[in-house]
């Protein structure tokens, strides 16, 4: 139907007849000339129509937006002065001979250029947002990323198999999604939350590298970086250790980044432990954009006389630190701060602001001269640098100066344009569940011990390092991964520590378990987040923008209206009744 896309034309085709096909992006009726915008997936060409052709100008009268045409016409030059040199075929247009309307459109319930749609309106009517250059682009980008992924993983040896989606619950901590079964009324599959398991059977089974590019299952709380359905690049290899497993795949991110971006990443990333990155970022996904840094002050608050601070360094798990940024800010400013950190569970925000004539503050007075000179020299401040402090339980001093430096960060101006990705490593093998009173999985409790750590599982379960890791880029976690467990009596410690006895073990992973004995290799693995990856290299704020159908906060779909209600039958099919009826 056409010989060329719009978005090709060029002044190489000057004097050429060319037929285009593509959608009225915008038409401009200058009395007695009309502008037509044709769009295609390639971009726009500004198509001509005079008089002197006035079976085309009649027709190119009735064309509204998002009409389909396709349009027969010679490129021309466009005149002196006209020339747009933001599209690729700005140089020119084409003067038109015939057009045809293939299909015509009721009025778009929005302009597709309008900046400012809201995300309900972009969802509902997804179709139509999905048109715009900038989803178009992104989807490219999508695809453009997964092609040098799977490019890559290829030339490494690695083959994609298929894991099953109806499956059973997995150990990756969320909400599963369940399918109720048919043939075994009052059973249920479960969506997979990750491919976990199955990809270890796979390295039991001697495929040595398996990777699929797969969908993900999770019924948690959403967030601009979560979706309830969302795709992992998902990787396990056997006979590697964890440093070979990241030298591999930080390659992989490499390609993708020069591959698709033209961007050189370091080489190698760079790695920090996770005792690291929080006493210094209070983050395990620190942005390394960012040049600020948290400064230790436990050790020097134990003799405080201000109480607030004295009494977190002396509490188990206590926190005081500092947050130095170089930055006049005004009283509105440190309010507003104080008003942040409260989200993080901070009960305040106490600062020090360094002025040329001495510092000013409401707390200078509750601490002693020694104790300022020593939080100045530690922090490094100089005039005209404000300090905050946090005092509190390690988490929420972490989980608050955490927040408080990539704010400020971005606020100031401070992020530097730049890719910063790193490797946390060293991860704890469990973290303390205040509400359940039990330790649960860092990671997954499939995750080995780091070597020499064994012992602690029983004796000191806070104090084991695993073999896990994160991969982070600009302060999002774009992948997590780790070394297995691939011993049965290490996984039963494993277990213990995390409060799972035997027949629970069994009851829910005996298949794994049972398979473990079979002459399991040493073997490991990553799963990276590609909608978050694609987000980042794209520079989208969510990772909706990125994936063609999302779900929205509320994990529905507004284009095909789902979830929705299902009819008496199927409910008894399944042998299922409903507790309470849907809202209509
Ligand atoms: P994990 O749970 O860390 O590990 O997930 C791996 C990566 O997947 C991405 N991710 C998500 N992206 C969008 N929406 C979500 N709801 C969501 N949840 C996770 C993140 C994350 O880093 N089986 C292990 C991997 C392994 O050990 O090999 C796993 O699933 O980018
Ligand atoms: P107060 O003694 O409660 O009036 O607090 C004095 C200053 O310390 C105020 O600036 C508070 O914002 C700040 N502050 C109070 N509690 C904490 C805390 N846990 N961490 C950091 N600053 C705090």
């Amino acid at each position: 139907m056409r010989t060329h896309y719009c978005g090709e034309l060029s002044a190489a085709l000057v004097d050429r007849n060319v037929t285009l096909c593509g959608w009225a992006h915008r038409r401009r009726d200058h009395g007695g000339i009309i502008f037509v915008d044709l769009r295609d997936r390639e971009g726009l060409a500004q198509v001509v129509f005079d008089p002197d052709r006035p079976d085309a100008f009649a027709v190119a009268e009735r064309v509204r937006s998002e009409f389909v045409l396709r349009i027969t016409g010679r490129v021309r030059r466009r005149p002196e002065g006209t020339v747009n040199p933001d599209l690729r075929s700005g140089e020119v247009e084409v003067l038109a001979q015939d057009v045809e309307i293939l299909n015509p459109s009721v009025p778009p319930p929005f302009q597709l250029d309008d900046e400012n749609l809201t995300e309900t309106t972009r969802l509902t009517y997804r179709v139509l947002d999905l048109r715009r250059a900038p989803m178009q682009k992104n989807l490219r980008l999508r695809y453009r990323v997964a092609m040098a992924v799977r490019d890559y993983l290829d030339a490494h040896g690695f083959i994609d198999i298929e894991t099953p989606m109806l499956t059973r619950s997995t150990p990756e901590g969320a909400r599963d999604y369940l399918v109720p079964s048919r043939v075994h009324p009052g059973e249920f599959f479960a969506l997979p939350q990750s491919p976990q398991l199955f990809k270890q059977l796979l390295m039991v089974a001697g495929f040595d590298r398996y990777y699929q590019i797969v969908k993900c299952f999770r019924d948690e709380d959403l967030r601009a970086d979560r979706q309830p359905e969302f795709t992992q690049i998902d990787v396990e290899t056997s006979f590697l250790d964890e440093t070979e497993i990241q030298a591999l795949m930080e390659g992989m991110v490499r390609d993708v980044f020069r591959d698709v971006l033209g961007v050189e990443l370091p080489e190698p990333f760079p790695r920090l432990t996770y005792a690291e990155a929080m006493a210094r970022y209070g983050s395990d996904k620190p942005d390394l954009r960012v040049p600020l840094e948290l400064t230790e002050l436990t050790d020097l608050m134990k003799t405080a006389e201000f109480k607030v601070f004295r009494q977190a360094a002396d509490l188990p798990g206590g926190r005081v630190a500092a947050l130095k940024v170089s930055a006049d800010l005004s009283r509105k400013e440190i309010d507003d701060y104080t008003g942040f950190v409260t989200n993080y569970g901070a009960k305040g925000l106490a600062y020090i602001k360094v002025n040329p004539d001495g510092l000013q503050s409401p707390i200078v007075k509750f601490l002693s001269r020694e104790i300022l000179d020593a939080i100045v020299d530690r922090t490094g401040a100089r005039p005209g640098d404000v300090i905050f402090f946090g005092a509190d339980k390690a988490k929420v001093v972490n989980d608050s100066l955490g927040a408080l430096r990539a704010k400020l960060g971005h606020d100031k101006g401070l992020v530097a344009n730049d890719w910063r990705p790193l490797w946390v490593v060293d991860f704890p093998m469990f973290e303390w569940d205040e509400e359940g009173k039990r330790w649960g999985a860092m990671h997954h409790p499939f995750t080995s011990p780091k070597d020499g750590h064994e012992d602690l599982l029983a004796s000191d379960p806070g104090k084991a390092l695993s073999k896990g890791y994160d991969i982070v880029l600009n302060g999002w976690e774009i992948g997590g991964g780790s070394v297995r467990i691939h011993r049965a009596d290490v996984q039963a410690k494993v277990f213990r520590a995390l409060g799972i006895s035997d027949e629970e073990a069994r009851a829910k992973f005996g298949f794994l378990l049972d398979n473990l004995q079979f002459g399991a290799p040493p073997h490991g693995g990553i799963a990276f987040g590609l909608d978050r990856l694609v987000a980042l290299m794209a520079g989208a704020e969510s990772i909706r923008d990125v994936i063609a159908f999302p779900k929205t906060q509320r994990a529905q779909d507004l284009l095909v209206q789902a979830p929705g209600p299902v009819d008496e039958k199927q409910l008894r099919e399944l042998g299922l009744r409903l507790r309470e009826k849907p809202k209509a």
